[in-house]
């Protein structure tokens, strides 16, 4: 393949922001805003709150959540993903009470609310678990929160409910994700006090107000990640353009240990093609900036016909190795123990039909699929859909030899 292909704005940056605008009193108009399955949800659901929603214009979402009242989102979208869980966060700190049924999303380990929780309970609210989470709040008062494990979702859910509160919040042991940042500066643009995003602690001074505002999201790390490793695999020229080189440090230097050449321009990415096989590395997820956790389920597939034995720690999720079955039904070889894999690089892989059983396993499948010899059928293309804007035909404009047939 060769050409340009243009990264689209952050879904997990998106996935958060839309529900952060229920803070706000004014219109909020947000840019560069992938289309994919899970902004239309949350805005269905925004919508079914009583929000004024309009994703008319092609890459931008315009939300009025002035006639807000109902802080009870139904079951049957709540479960279509695993950021309907700020829903809480932004009702709690906007309305002081939230009626939230439990967040569905990928299903990559147990996934637990408790660190979102005990930042709620902090802040001053009583929290009842039936088969919806009922979160009240007579007040929110600003209070110190210690996150026993990092949590993108943590870090982000508990600002959305101190953004409000009265008096000073301080989150310690936060996550630090480019997208944690995007949500903290959207909130600042309201007009929200928050320091420190993108370090271990925030501090959030609560303000009473929250106003209209206009903002941007950043370009999307995973997708960007995904792209260089789709260059990387197919051996493909391609410059990824709307991408932020920063953020892919720990992917570019991992692409450099496997015998390829990183190009950074100010907001581009290259990868030079290779002619031999890649080689052999040994990769272990960490929060950001360490190799994300997202990452490797794509890059498992290029390892899959690196020169020699590799070795992917998964330290963040319990259960996030499922696509290398479907690797192995093309002929890949690996072994699961616990949270390592280990994959024998073989010289080819062969394409039958293969499902996606998580959205990052199916990007995993998509990019093997690109190298394995034949035609590969991947199912479940609805997990991708969630977080990859228009893939198919961005592949396609890059020569790949790929279509959307009906199941
Ligand atoms: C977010 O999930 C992302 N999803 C995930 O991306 C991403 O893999 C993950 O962060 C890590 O970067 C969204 O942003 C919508 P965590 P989240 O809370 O918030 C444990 C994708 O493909 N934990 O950082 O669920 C948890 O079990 C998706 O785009 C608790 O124990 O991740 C995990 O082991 C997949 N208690 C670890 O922390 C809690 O209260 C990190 O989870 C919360 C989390």
């Amino acid at each position: 393949m060769h050409g340009t292909v243009s990264v689209s704005g952050a879904k997990n940056a998106a996935v958060a922001i839309i529900p952060a605008a229920l803070l706000s009193d004014g219109v909020c108009v947000i840019d560069n805003i992938p289309q994919i399955e899970d902004v239309k949800v949350l805005a269905e659901t925004l919508t079914s709150l009583g929000a004024q929603v309009d994703l008319s214009v092609p890459g931008q979402i315009t939300i009025d959540p002035t006639k807000v009242q109902c802080v009870c989102p139904s079951e049957a979208l709540t479960r279509k993903m695993r950021a309907s869980y700020y829903l809480m966060g932004a009702l709690l700190g906007r309305f002081r009470h939230a009626v939230v049924p439990p967040p569905g999303g990928c299903y990559i380990g147990k996934r637990p609310i408790d660190q979102h929780l005990k930042g709620f309970s902090a802040l001053g609210a009583t929290i009842k678990q039936t088969n919806v989470v009922e979160i009240d709040a007579p007040s929110l008062t600003g209070a110190e929160v210690y996150l026993d494990v990092v949590s993108v979702g943590a870090t982000i859910n508990i600002m959305l409910a101190a953004v409000k509160a009265e008096g000073t919040t301080m989150i310690f042991n936060c996550a630090k994700e480019p997208h944690v940042i995007d949500v903290a500066n959207f909130l600042n643009n309201m007009g929200a006090r928050i320091k420190g995003a993108g370090t271990d602690v925030i501090k959030i001074q609560g303000v009473k107000r929250l106003r209209s505002c206009n903002y941007t999201l950043i370009p999307d790390q995973i997708e960007t990640g995904t792209w260089m490793i789709i260059a990387a695999a197919t051996r493909s020229d391609i410059l990824i353009r709307n991408c932020i080189p920063t953020h892919m440090e720990s992917l570019s230097a991992k692409l450099a240990e496997a015998g390829f050449r990183v190009e950074e321009g100010e907001d581009t990415l290259r990868i030079l093609p290779r002619t031999a096989r890649p080689r052999a590395v040994r990769v272990k997820t960490m929060v950001y900036p360490g190799f994300p956790t997202d990452l490797q389920q794509p890059f498992s597939a290029l390892l899959s016909v690196a020169e020699g034995t590799s070795v992917i720690s998964e330290t963040i999720f319990e259960q996030r190795f499922r696509h290398l079955d479907e690797l192995q039904k093309m002929g890949g070889k690996s072994e699961v123990t616990d949270r390592t894999a280990v994959i024998q690089g073989v010289e080819k892989l062969y394409g039958p039909d293969v499902e996606a059983l998580d959205l990052r396993g199916g990007a995993a499948l998509i990019v093997a699929g690109l190298i394995a010899e034949g035609t590969t059928v991947v199912s479940g293309v609805h997990y991708i859909d969630r977080g990859y804007e228009r893939i198919v035909e961005k592949l396609q404009a890059l020569g790949a030899d790929i279509q959307r047939v009906k199941a």
